[in-house]
C-alpha cells in the first residue's frame, strides 16, 4: 500500500517536471520577417530573437548557459520537427544564430523556429521562409519583394549590391554582373561598375527601374550565384527644394460671389521635393483654422496633382466652398496658408460680392434669345434645303399643281448634240423628273413634232 502510494507520488512528479519542462513562451510567428531566397542560392536565416526581442545577443546568451534549437515546418505539413543539420556537404548547418543553406532549395520553404532554452527557461518564434524559381525568360521572380532605394536626380550615387558580405571567404573575389529591368549591361552610360557597387555619375530620371545584381563566385569547387534586386526611384534634386510657392489665392485675382450662392475659392499651393518634409496647406476664415469650421455649409476638399517632370514634387489644391453665403460672410477674410521645413507663405483671397441682375431678367433675356435663335436657324435651314422642303411637302400632302395649270409641259429643255449630252437628257433628267417628281419635260427631239407646242 505505501509502495504503490510512494509509486503514484512519484509517476505524479515527473509528470509535472515533464509538462514544466515542455513549457515554453511562444512569440508566435513573425510575418515581418519573410525571408526570401532563389532556389539554388546559399542564405542564411538570423534567428529573430537577438534582433528585436532580446537585450542579449547570442554570445552573451550562451555564455549564461542558454542553448539555441531549430525548428521547421514544411511547406502544407503539420508536423514541427528538428532541422536535420547531417545532410550531405553541409547544405544546411548552424552556426551561432545564424542557420545556413549552401543552397537553399524549394522544398525549404516552411515557417521556421528558433527556441532559446535551458532547464528553467525557455522562448520561441517562428517565421516564414520562402525559395523561389526564377521566372522564365528572366533574372527575377515577380513575386519577390525588390528593396527600393532614392537616389536625388543631378547628382553621384552609389548602387550596393545587398547583403553578400559573409557568404563567400575574404580571399575568394567574386564576379559580378549587373542588368537593369532584366537586360545584361555591359557598358552603363554614365554608370560604372566599381567591386560590387554601381557608381551613378550624374542621376538622370530614366535611370529609375530594377537593377538586378547577379554576385558569381565558387566555394569547395562549386559554383553559387547570389541574386539581389534593388529598384531605383529617382527624386527631385535638393537644389531644387523651395518653400512652397502659392498660385492662388495672389494679388490679382479677385474672386466675385453673389449673396445667397456658394462660395468657392481654391487655394493652389506647388511644393517642391524637400527631404524629411512635411507639406501642410490649410484655410482660415477670421482667423479660424479648419479644424474650428462647424458649420455645416462650409465644406474643404483636397486634391493632389504629382509633377512628372519633378519627381517628388507636387501641387495641391485646396478648395474652400460655402453654400449660401450671406452678404456679411462675403467680408470676411479668407486667408490660405501652406508650409515646408524650409518655409511659409500665407494669403488673403480678395473677395467681394458680386451684384447680380436680378433673376428674372435674367430668364426673359434668355427666353428671347433662345427664340431669336430658332428663327434664325430656321431661316438657315430653309434657304439651304427650300427645294427638297418643296419636293418633300409635295410629295406627302401636295396635290400636283402641274395638272391643273392648263400647260401641256411643265420643262423644256434644249441640250447639245451629242452622245454624253443627249444620254443625261435622256436617261438621267427624264428619269428623275418625269417618273420620280413627275413633271412632263419638253424634249426637243422627242417631243417637237411639226404643228406641235411652241
Ligand atoms: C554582445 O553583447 C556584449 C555586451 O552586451 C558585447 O560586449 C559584445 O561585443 C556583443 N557581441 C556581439 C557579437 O555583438
Ligand atoms: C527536396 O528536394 C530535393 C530535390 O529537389 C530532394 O533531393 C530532397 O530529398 C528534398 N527534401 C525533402 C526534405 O523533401
Ligand atoms: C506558416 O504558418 C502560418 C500560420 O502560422 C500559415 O498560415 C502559413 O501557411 C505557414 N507557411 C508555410 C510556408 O507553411
Ligand atoms: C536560465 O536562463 C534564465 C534567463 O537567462 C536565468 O534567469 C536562469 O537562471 C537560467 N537557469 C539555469 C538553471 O541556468
Ligand atoms: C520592377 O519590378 C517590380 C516587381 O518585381 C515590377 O512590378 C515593376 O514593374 C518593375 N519595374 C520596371 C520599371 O521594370
Ligand atoms: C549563375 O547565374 C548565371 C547567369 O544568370 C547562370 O548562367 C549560371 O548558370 C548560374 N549558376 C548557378 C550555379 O546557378
Ligand atoms: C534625407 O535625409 C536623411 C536624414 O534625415 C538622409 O539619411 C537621406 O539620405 C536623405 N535623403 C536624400 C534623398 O537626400
Ligand atoms: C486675415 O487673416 C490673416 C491670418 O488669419 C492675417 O494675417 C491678416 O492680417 C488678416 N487680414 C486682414 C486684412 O485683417
Ligand atoms: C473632392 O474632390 C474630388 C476630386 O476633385 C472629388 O472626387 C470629391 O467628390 C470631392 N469631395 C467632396 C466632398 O466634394
Amino acid at each position: 500500500m505505501k509502495i504503490s502510494f510512494l509509486l503514484i507520488c512519484l509517476l505524479v512528479l515527473t509528470v509535472t517536471r515533464d509538462c514544466t519542462s515542455e513549457r515554453c513562451d511562444d512569440w508566435g510567428e513573425d510575418t515581418r520577417k519573410l525571408t526570401q531566397a532563389y532556389d539554388g542560392e546559399p542564405v542564411r536565416l538570423r534567428c529573430p530573437l537577438f534582433e528585436d526581442y532580446l537585450k542579449h545577443n547570442y554570445s552573451t546568451a550562451h555564455s549564461a548557459g542558454l542553448t539555441l534549437m531549430w525548428y521547421w515546418t514544411g511547406k502544407g505539413k503539420d508536423l514541427e520537427e528538428p532541422i536535420n543539420i547531417r545532410l550531405p556537404d553541409n547544405r544546411i548547418s548552424k552556426d551561432k544564430d545564424i542557420l545556413w543553406f549552401r543552397p537553399a532549395l524549394l522544398n525549404d520553404t516552411g515557417n521556421y523556429t528558433c527556441m532559446l532554452r535551458n532547464t528553467t527557461f525557455c522562448l520561441k518564434i517562428a517565421f516564414p521562409f520562402e525559395v523561389l524559381k526564377k521566372d522564365a525568360d528572366s533574372c527575377v521572380s515577380i513575386n519577390k519583394a525588390a528593396e527600393v532605394v532614392i537616389f536625388p536626380l543631378q547628382d553621384t550615387a552609389l548602387l550596393t549590391c545587398p547583403d553578400t558580405t559573409g557568404y563567400y571567404p575574404t580571399d575568394v573575389t567574386p564576379t559580378v554582373n549587373w542588368y537593369m529591368n532584366c537586360i545584361l549591361v555591359d557598358g552603363f552610360v554614365d554608370r560604372d561598375p566599381k567591386g560590387l557597387s554601381l557608381q551613378f555619375i550624374n542621376v538622370l530620371q530614366k535611370y529609375e527601374g530594377n537593377y538586378t545584381c547577379i554576385v558569381s563566385y565558387d566555394e569547395n569547387g562549386r559554383p553559387y550565384n547570389l541574386t539581389r534586386t534593388i529598384y531605383v526611384k529617382t527624386i527631385a534634386s535638393h537644389l531644387q527644394a523651395r518653400p512652397p510657392v502659392m498660385i492662388t489665392p495672389n494679388d490679382k485675382q479677385t474672386f466675385e460671389f453673389i449673396a445667397g450662392g456658394e462660395l468657392h475659392i481654391p487655394c493652389e499651393v506647388y511644393f517642391s521635393y524637400v527631404n524629411n518634409s512635411y507639406t501642410d496647406i490649410g484655410w482660415r476664415i477670421n482667423g479660424k483654422s479648419e479644424g474650428d469650421f462647424t458649420d455645416q455649409r462650409v465644406l474643404v476638399n483636397e486634391s493632389v496633382t504629382l509633377d512628372m517632370g519633378n519627381p517628388g514634387a507636387k501641387t495641391i489644391k485646396k478648395e474652400l466652398r460655402i453654400k449660401n453665403i450671406t452678404p456679411d460672410e462675403l467680408k470676411h477674410n479668407y486667408t490660405c496658408t501652406a508650409k515646408n521645413t524650409l518655409g511659409v507663405v500665407s494669403r488673403q483671397a480678395l473677395v467681394k460680392e458680386k451684384v447680380g441682375t436680378p433673376r428674372y431678367i435674367t430668364e426673359l433675356a434668355c427666353g428671347l434669345g433662345a427664340t431669336l435663335f430658332l428663327v434664325v436657324c430656321f431661316v438657315i435651314v430653309y434657304h439651304v434645303y427650300w427645294l427638297e422642303m418643296v419636293l418633300f411637302y409635295r410629295a406627302h400632302f401636295g396635290t400636283d399643281e402641274t395638272i391643273g395649270d392648263g400647260k401641256e409641259y411643265d420643262v423644256y429643255v434644249s441640250y447639245a448634240r451629242n452622245a454624253e449630252e443627249e444620254e443625261f437628257v435622256l436617261v438621267t433628267l427624264r428619269g428623275v423628273l418625269e417618273n420620280e417628281f413627275g413633271y412632263k419635260l419638253c424634249i426637243f427631239d422627242r417631243d417637237s413634232l411639226p404643228g406641235g407646242s411652241k
